[in-house]
């Protein structure tokens, strides 16, 4: 009997609080796809307890009036001219982070290394078919062809990656300008139409070739994360003068920050100097937070895991919520900029 007025109780109530399934996501941690299937699916077969324990935890859960909505997801591409600086990690836990506090995120593997897949969706292996290199090449519908795979954390999905992408480079060499332009536009149509996802965040190798300027052309922000060492720093004039070059094609996209990862503490002049000497050239682009050089790191990735999740009260967990807070008011101070 109550089972069978459940969904127009569950309506009531999300109407009551001016709530939609997004807001009801974010309020309960429950995943936003398993509440959307839940509001459609025939109840006959769920346990009327669950409905009631879901219905419950609606009625006594709040909504973080703080959380951002977009138009459209946001896109951002994590990038930095040189390897080995942390891009992969920061895609992996960021998205992490940002999906905690109740967004929902698209991590994307463009990177034939596909390492970030192997932490948040370790069982990619078994679907060599649908990862991001096919999908990209065959120019089709992520959501519409069945790209998109739910992580088993709530709020990440992933479009899987493979080694195979790293045949992207080539093949995009021979096609032209126009087609290019077109391919992400056409892989994400659905996804920007039907605006589930608050973030899509794209892991990348470390070129400035066609494959990444196509992402560059189609993103928000450039989040790019650098060692602090000599080396580290040179990657910093020419992972700007890229941006700068973009920004004829893609006007909104903009430099989110440079980000300093594998911070060993005990240089502390070096990284006061590499810190003053990014700020010289690219002012008030660093992130106030640092992610220190921490074992937990490469145990979680061992572990095939985020670090938030192996070890939440490891220095570098600690760091990378930081960042997620810091980007997130960077973002929502740009945001509200751009809407003037
Ligand atoms: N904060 C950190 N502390 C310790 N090791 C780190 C940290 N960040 C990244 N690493 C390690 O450095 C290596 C390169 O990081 P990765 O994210 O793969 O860089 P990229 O994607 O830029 O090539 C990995 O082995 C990773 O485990
Ligand atoms: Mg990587």
């Amino acid at each position: 009997m109550r089972k069978s007025d459940w969904k127009d109780r569950m309506n009531a109530l999300l109407k009551k609080k001016g709530w939609d399934i997004k807001d009801w996501h974010r309020a309960t941690g429950l995943n936003q796809w398993q509440l959307e299937s839940l509001m459609e699916m025939d109840l006959s077969e769920m346990n009327e307890e669950d409905l009631e324990s879901i219905y419950e935890q609606a009625k006594k859960a709040k909504l973080d009036k703080n959380l951002m909505r977009f138009d459209c997801p946001v896109m951002i591409a994590v990038w930095a001219h040189k390897g080995g600086m942390g891009k992969s990690t920061v895609v992996t836990n960021l998205s992490y982070e940002l999906a905690k506090r109740g967004y929902n995120v698209l991590a994307i593997d463009t990177d034939s290394q596909s390492d970030m897949t192997s932490v948040l969706f370790p069982d990619y292996l078994e679907q060599p078919d649908i990862s991001f290199y096919n999908g990209f090449l065959g120019q089709e519908d992520f959501r519409e062809e069945g790209y998109i795979m739910h992580t088993e954390y709530t709020g990440i999905d992933v479009v899987a990656g493979s080694a195979e992408s790293e045949a992207l480079e080539g093949s995009l060499c021979t096609m032209t300008e126009k087609i290019r332009n077109k391919m992400w536009k056409k892989c994400l149509r659905s996804i920007r139409e039907e605006n589930y996802y608050d973030f899509i965040i794209v892991d990348m190798d470390k070129t400035a070739g066609k494959m990444n300027k196509t992402i560059l052309d189609e993103a928000d922000y450039v989040l790019a994360p650098i060692e602090s060492s000599m080396f580290g720093i040179k990657a910093v004039p020419p992972t700007l003068a890229q941006i700068e070059e973009m920004a004829e094609s893609n006007p909104k996209l903009k430099l989110l920050g440079f980000l300093f990862n594998k911070v060993d503490l005990r240089k502390k002049t070096a990284m006061a100097d590499n810190t003053s000497l990014v700020e010289q050239i690219a002012p008030e682009y660093t992130f106030q937070t640092f992610i220190k050089n921490d074992a937990n790191v490469d145990n979680s990735q061992k572990e095939h895991m985020p670090i938030g999740y192996y070890n939440s009260r490891s220095p570098a967990s600690r760091q990378m919520a930081e960042l997620a807070d810091e980007a997130l008011e960077r973002i929502r101070k740009d945001q509200k900029e751009r809407r003037g």
